[in-house]
């Protein structure tokens, strides 16, 4: 059976909510491997309109298991607030839908506090984060000091994985002008809330073993995009979390070869939100057109998107470090009505042309992109359900996307309609 990845291929929020929907009824295990509630998955089915930031997006269907990987960072209170929404919504979610890695590292109340003071000090050099101490959780996960889902089930464990943690963080808070943290309160508030997360704590990797082997089809839902990619994203302006590919299987306790395909998610333009270089943002009125007609503002915290024309550079590159073997192209329907379209083909720095984004940080901020231009279309894109449906003008774009970026267009999603896609390559498919 053919186990499929899906990653961001830019900066987040190229509608990957959508294709995973439509892959995950396709797939019996649905896992999330990176991040946290710093995502935000919108799915829209038939009339209903669920918003994710955490639960893979299988939980709003019926017999999906879903399932929490250990290279997640969980907040508890977030889950169940999460959860507590859901089932509002007619969701039904138990512990035998629903499973999280023992060894996955939580958020705390405290790790919030440090992303903000920390975003508070840098001033202008601000990283632009979501506020929900991904960052900090991170840190102390390698840091060899965090509290996992497991260590919840014991007082006396628990007690010594906060003095380590706590010793830490009054120190640095101490830096940074904040009290101390209340030990006895936030204890108080973990042992409170452990009843109701370990129900749900599993060893992940065995299950994903058993599901391998039994034949289960596996979807493996990426968070943010590649250029947020803590080693290869627009350091340091990035996430903490490795989003390229390679991370899906030692997110979830597997081995690099379960998985079969790598799906990338690309929009037919470029958005971005927070802060960092982004080489073909638009100032002008064709951005404010893209995030109107877009709709491009972020689903956790309601930030508007930068916005910009395609660059092929950039997903060229992000293609190859994830070994994508085809994209789903999206929002194509946003380009409908312009003019004149503009791809990024190539970087001038100082004179020199660049095939790729470089990595230093003083080169980045002088790349100036090298455009072509193509022609647009006038006709309406949005709903295209065959090639057939498409205007000469946006077939030829999208065919010039694939040639520039080296990849295979695999889906191309004309709206947020789970049945508006045109499928080439059926990502499942042996
Ligand atoms: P953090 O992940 O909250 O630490 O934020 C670090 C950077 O990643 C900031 O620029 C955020 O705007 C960006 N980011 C985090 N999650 C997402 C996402 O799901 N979509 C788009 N950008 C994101």
């Amino acid at each position: 059976m053919a186990n499929v990845v899906v990653v961001g291929a830019q900066w987040g929020d190229e509608g990957k909510g959508k294709i995973v929907d439509w892959l995950s009824e396709r797939a019996d295990v649905i896992a999330r491997f990176q991040g946290g509630h710093n995502a935000g998955h919108t799915l829209v089915i038939g009339e209903k309109v669920f918003k994710l930031s955490l639960l893979p997006s299988g939980i709003v269907r019926d017999g999906k298991l879903a399932v929490i990987g250990n290279g997640v960072v969980l907040d508890p209170w977030s889950l169940f607030a999460e959860i507590d929404k859901l089932t509002a919504q007619g969701v039904n979610i138990s512990a035998d839908r629903l499973m999280i890695a023992e060894n996955t590292p939580l958020i705390l109340p405290l790790h919030q506090d440090l992303d903000k003071l920390r975003e508070e000090a840098a001033g202008k050099a601000k990283i632009g984060t979501t506020g929900r101490g991904i960052g900090p959780a991170y840190e102390d996960k390698v840091g060899r000091r965090t509290i996992r889902v497991a260590d919840l089930a014991d007082e006396e464990t628990l007690d010594a994985r906060l003095d380590r943690l706590l010793a830490h963080h009054d120190a640095l808070r101490k830096g940074l002008g904040a009290e101390p943290i209340n030990r006895a309160e936030l204890k108080a508030k973990l042992l409170e809330v452990a009843p109701q997360l370990l129900p749900y704590a599993r060893p992940v990797w065995k299950i994903m073993a058993e599901a391998r082997k039994s034949g289960k089809r596996i979807l493996f839902e990426g968070a943010q995009g590649s250029l947020l990619d803590i080693d290869f994203g627009t350091y340091p302006y990035v996430t903490s979390s490795t989003t390229m590919s390679g991370a899906a299987a030692s997110g979830t306790g597997m081995g690099p070869g379960a998985v079969d395909f790598v799906l990338g998610i690309v929009k037919a333009y470029t958005t971005r939100v927070g802060e960092g270089p982004f080489p073909t943002e638009l100032d002008d009125d064709d951005g404010q057109r893209l995030g109107e007609r877009g709709h491009e503002f972020g689903t956790v915290t309601g930030r508007k998107r930068r916005c910009g024309w395609f660059d092929a550079v950039l997903v060229r590159q992000t293609c190859a470090i994830s070994g994508v073997n085809g994209i789903a192209l999206t929002k194509l329907d946003v380009l409908d009505g312009f003019d004149k379209l503009k791809i990024c083909v190539g970087y001038e720095i100082d004179g020199v042309t660049y095939d790729y984004l470089p990595t230093a940080a003083a080169l980045q901020a002088r790349v100036k992109p090298i455009y072509e231009e193509m022609d647009g279309w006038h006709e309406s894109t949005a709903g295209a359900r065959s090639w057939a449906d498409l205007p000469a003008a946006a077939i030829k774009y999208v065919r010039r996307v694939e040639e520039l970026i080296d990849c295979p267009v695999a889906m191309l999603s004309t709206s947020p309609e789970r049945d508006d896609t045109i499928l080439v390559t059926d990502p499942f498919a042996d």
